[in-house]
């Protein structure tokens, strides 16, 4: 049964304001994994990416900022994939609640998947619908399986997600 409490769907000004003077400081300079980790060392920083860390603000909930300025579409880009995938697509992703500030996406913690029965319907399902990477980005959310990268797509999907990311601009 899930009785975990709702998601939070705000974040407290204070915290996006220094959450975006972060990221700001992040994006401005190339920078190599170990130096965004030094940079970022006075906020829980619980994993690094690509582009992205995530920041946990509570036990619950965990924002993703950018190290690399693609991080900021790719927040852009899961939030849209949530808002308009249907849902035997969506049973699979951890859910995106909001992007605050310049491009910050709130996403509730997920976490290590312990049971990874569903895994190989999960890849096919996210891969047809234009959604690789899921592999190496798995969590559990709520007692299920969830990719919580979810930004790497194939460029039919980032095509048909353009009219739902020129809104979040
Ligand atoms: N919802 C989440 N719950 C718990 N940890 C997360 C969540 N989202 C991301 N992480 C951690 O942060 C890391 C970076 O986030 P990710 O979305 O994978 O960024 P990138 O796109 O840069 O790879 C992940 O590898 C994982 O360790
Ligand atoms: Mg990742």
């Amino acid at each position: 049964m899930d009785d975990s409490p709702p998601l939070n769907r705000q974040l407290d000004s204070e915290v996006v304001a220094s959450l975006e003077q972060l990221q700001d400081r992040l994006v401005a300079t190339e920078l190599k994994p170990s130096d965004a980790l030094e940079l970022a060392s006075r906020y829980p920083v619980i994993g690094i990416g690509r582009a992205r860390l995530a920041v946990a603000i509570s036990d619950q909930q965990i924002v993703k900022v950018a190290w690399r300025a693609a991080g900021i579409t790719d927040n852009a880009v899961e939030l849209a994939i949530w808002q308009t995938a249907p849902e035997h697509i969506r049973r699979w992703l951890a859910p995106g609640v909001d992007i605050f500030g310049y491009g910050l996406l709130l996403m509730p913690f997920c976490r290590i998947a312990r049971d990874h029965s569903g895994v190989a319907l999960m890849i096919s399902q996210l891969t047809s619908y234009g959604i690789s990477d899921t592999i190496s980005n798995l969590g559990e959310y709520r007692g299920r399986l969830v990719c919580y990268d979810y930004a790497s797509t194939s460029s039919d999907l980032f095509n048909r997600l353009e009219p739902v990311l020129r809104q979040l601009d």
